[in-house]
């Protein structure tokens, strides 16, 4: 296996990009951290990382600067997220999600780096076509975030026959809450993702939880996602990353937990965990979104010894809490 000198961590400073970084270091390893900062937070970065660089993916100097370390393999995670609003402002998604990962491969070419870990996202699939959705599930994204992700997916695969690069690509379905080991506590600023947002309101934050649309073809007419703990993302995200050294072989695999649940359960289940009352009201469908997701991880469960250990909702909500409140 590559003895590995330095690992460069995109959105190192971010909501998922943190915890995988905690573990990095719990692990000994050297971390370099790119991020602008835009929504990433000084005090979500570990203090054990070697250096952190303020800069930006679309900026060839700043990607320069932290390839000048000897690096050996990428995690990505500077991208936007917010699924709702990439179907309003496009550009946006496109200029960072994709000319920004093109910036950063070509930055690998350039310094001869080969191993990367992509943060990529259930949100290729699209509405399911059969669930649970394993990997072989037709790739027709419902919104531009997916597309982003999908596309970059594509180019990795370009890059990898081309020229060799080897990578992971971690499709997650819903992440949600927070460092298990309480250390990561600077909460995510403007979410849009439903289990933040449901913090927010408890908090006396938001006045009140928008549930975008009761009118699915559901259990209860809201929408199911398959929510999976960011501390069990980053479990996966190491085990990736040594597969594709030891293995040396590219991969790309769910990361959920099997089962699903609608905003009314999380809801219900936040209010018991957090004791305090959510005020919410329905309005309209939000577009693009599929009336439900739900992984099949079996491939990561096979490949990499993966499962979810922390992902039921109470123990979601409870790491959320010891944030919020
Ligand atoms: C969950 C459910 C909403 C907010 C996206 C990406 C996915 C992942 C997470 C990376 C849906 C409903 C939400 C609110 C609501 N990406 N909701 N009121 O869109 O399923 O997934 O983010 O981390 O790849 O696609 O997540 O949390 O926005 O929504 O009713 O204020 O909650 O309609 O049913 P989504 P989400």
């Amino acid at each position: 296996m590559t003895q590995i000198k330095n690992i460069m961590v995109t959105g190192g400073a971010g909501y998922i990009g943190s915890h995988i970084v905690q573990f990095l270091c719990d692990k000994g390893y050297s971390v370099i951290i790119l991020d602008n900062f835009s929504l990433g937070l000084h005090e979500n970065v570990d203090p054990r990382v070697k250096e952190v660089i303020e800069g930006d993916i679309l900026t060839e100097q700043d990607i320069n600067k932290a390839f000048s370390h000897d690096i050996d393999v990428v995690f990505h995670f500077a991208a936007w997220k917010a699924a709702g609003e990439s179907m309003v402002d496009p550009a946006k998604y496109a200029r960072n999600n994709i000319g920004g990962t093109i910036s950063l491969l070509n930055g690998m070419l350039h310094h001869n780096v080969k191993y990367f870990v992509f943060s990529s996202s259930a949100a290729v699939y699209g509405n399911p076509a059969y669930l649970p959705i394993d990997e072989n599930h037709p790739l027709r994204p419902t919104n531009y975030y997916g597309y982003t992700k999908l596309i970059m997916e594509q180019n990795l695969d370009w890059y990898s026959r081309l020229k060799g690069i080897k990578y992971g690509s971690l499709r997650y379905f819903n992440a949600t809450g927070y460092d298990i080991n309480g250390k990561i506590r600077g909460k995510e600023k403007n979410p849009a993702n439903l289990s933040p947002v449901v913090m927010e309101v408890a908090a006396g934050i938001r006045a009140k939880l928008q549930v975008f649309g009761d009118d699915y073809n559901t259990r209860d007419g809201t929408g199911i996602r398959d929510y999976i703990h960011v501390t069990d993302l980053a479990d996966a995200h190491l085990l990736a990353m040594d597969y594709i050294l030891e293995k040396n072989e590219n991969l790309v695999v769910n990361l959920g937990t099997g089962s699903g649940h609608s905003v009314m359960e999380v809801i219900n289940i936040a209010k018991s965990v957090i004791g305090k009352d959510i005020p919410y009201e329905i309005v309209g469908r939000r577009a693009g979104d599929p009336a439900k997701l739900i992984a099949s991880s079996e491939l990561a469960h096979k490949l990499l010894g993966w499962q979810a250990q922390y992902s039921d909702l109470t123990t979601i909500f409870k790491t959320m809490c010891s944030v919020y409140f």
